[in-house]
């Protein structure tokens, strides 16, 4: 397939390093350019001085920008139901914490997990799936932390195993047993750091399950040193640390991923000063999440300062029952913008190739670059870039294209 007359190819430069600072504030850039795609993979690009002649497909994108697609690093995408009934106790004034603490929330997914079966459970996730590729979404991480048994993890990860095998764009999956204590081992942590470690962990390795591993580090859900155990328990098996931390409270869950060498800490809402420093001489990626703040009416990211002060920043959605029952990362393009106070270009940079570090698939995505897949977004005639996140809840999308075909 040819794509020629672009008004403007996005992101055409590949980091060889994830993307901080000053080097997050450009983005390369083709005008006037085509680019190619043979099977599934980007085969070359440039000026439309040079443009080949081909006799395949071809696509007239005259007035249209194409980009990477987004590299969503973060997702809780596989769940059993919604929760709206928890979104009108908060619309009474009922908190998040509130609820968790009450026995709702994550606790209120798990009950509803357990009754729900794989079939069923691969069968919803599959259309939310699909839903994101549409709008853009070319990779994505995809969670457990809604089973909280032996049985329940192992169910939501074989899901995400056949999303894998399945799914059109590459997904990385993530252990989360540590998402919430179930409620009987609320005065027992120790029994269920066991049971993650003991139990659920060897068998997650011997069936090649997951990717990373995950932990809720929070005053609700689990401790520094509770997250410590965790982490060191994921390590022994090879699976590197992205970890929920610093929503509602620092606790010091950054200095001990950073220590650990995480690979993303997520969330952020709220961040102190030495925070700030250890991330910024740290190779641990600030994967800031802001529909979540969005959707829970909290403070939002400290884009702006994480990034003046030489942070490494990803985007992500968050999708997920409680939280977050969003997976569109168009919007959290403009919330980026509008308000974590990050420029269009940083937003980009953020949810494509920082994206693609945050999952170490920044050699196959990402960015415009040869042999990379060829998982593109065409956005309708716009005058810039910049349109993208100004115009919020519009669909700016003209099509999708993954593996070198239009999804
Ligand atoms: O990233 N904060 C923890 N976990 C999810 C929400 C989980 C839920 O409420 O179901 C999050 O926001
Ligand atoms: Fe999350």
């Amino acid at each position: 397939m040819l794509i020629k007359n672009i008004q403007s190819l996005l992101q055409t430069s590949d980091a060889s390093k994830v993307l901080r600072g000053d080097s997050m504030k450009q983005i390369s850039s083709i005008e006037n350019a085509w680019l190619l795609i043979e099977n599934d993979i980007i085969k070359d690009f440039g000026t439309m001085s040079s443009c080949p002649n081909f006799l395949g497909e071809i696509i007239d994108a005259t007035g249209k920008i194409v980009l990477p697609t987004w590299c969503d690093s973060h997702t809780h995408l596989v769940f059993a139901t919604s929760r709206e009934e928890e979104f009108e106790m908060r619309l009474k004034g009922k908190s998040y914490q509130e609820i968790a603490e009450a026995g709702g929330g994550i606790l209120n997914s798990a009950k509803k997990l357990q009754n729900t079966s794989e079939a069923d459970l691969f069968d919803s996730a599959w259309s939310r799936l699909n839903e994101v590729i549409r709008m853009g979404t070319g990779a994505i991480e995809i969670k457990s932390g809604y089973g909280l048994s032996v049985d329940g993890e192992l169910k939501m990860l074989r899901v995400i195993k056949c999303l894998k095998e399945r799914s059109p764009i590459p997904i990385k999956a993530s252990f989360l047993g540590a998402h919430s204590y179930p409620a009987e081992f609320k005065e027992n942590h120790k029994g269920y750091i066991d049971l993650i470690v003991n139990d659920m962990l060897p068998k997650i390795a011997e069936e090649g399950l997951a990717d990373y591993i995950d932990a809720f580090c929070e005053k609700v859900a689990f401790s520094v040193e509770e997250t410590e155990q965790i982490i060191k328990a994921g390590a022994k098996y090879g699976l590197k640390a992205k970890i929920h931390t610093n929503q509602f409270n620092c606790m010091g869950g950054i200095e001990l991923c950073v220590e650990n060498n995480a690979l993303s800490v997520d969330h952020l809402e709220v961040v102190n000063d030495a925070e700030i420093k250890y991330l910024k001489d740290s190779n641990t990626i600030a994967t800031l999440l802001p529909s979540a703040p969005f959707f829970l009416s909290d403070p939002y990211q400290p884009g702006r300062k994480l990034i003046d002060e030489g942070v490494a920043v990803a985007l992500a959605s968050d999708y997920n029952p409680g939280s977050t029952p969003s997976g569109n990362m168009n919007f959290v393009i403009s919330l980026a913008c509008i308000k974590l106070k990050m420029t269009p270009e940083e937003a980009i940079n953020a949810a494509t190739i920082n994206g693609a570090f945050a999952m170490e698939l920044e050699k196959e995505l990402g960015s415009i670059s040869k042999g990379k897949k060829a998982n593109l977004i065409l956005t309708k005639p716009i005058n810039s870039v910049a349109y993208l996140p100004y115009s919020f809840g519009k669909d700016s999308i003209e099509s999708v294209i993954i593996n070198g075909k239009i999804y």
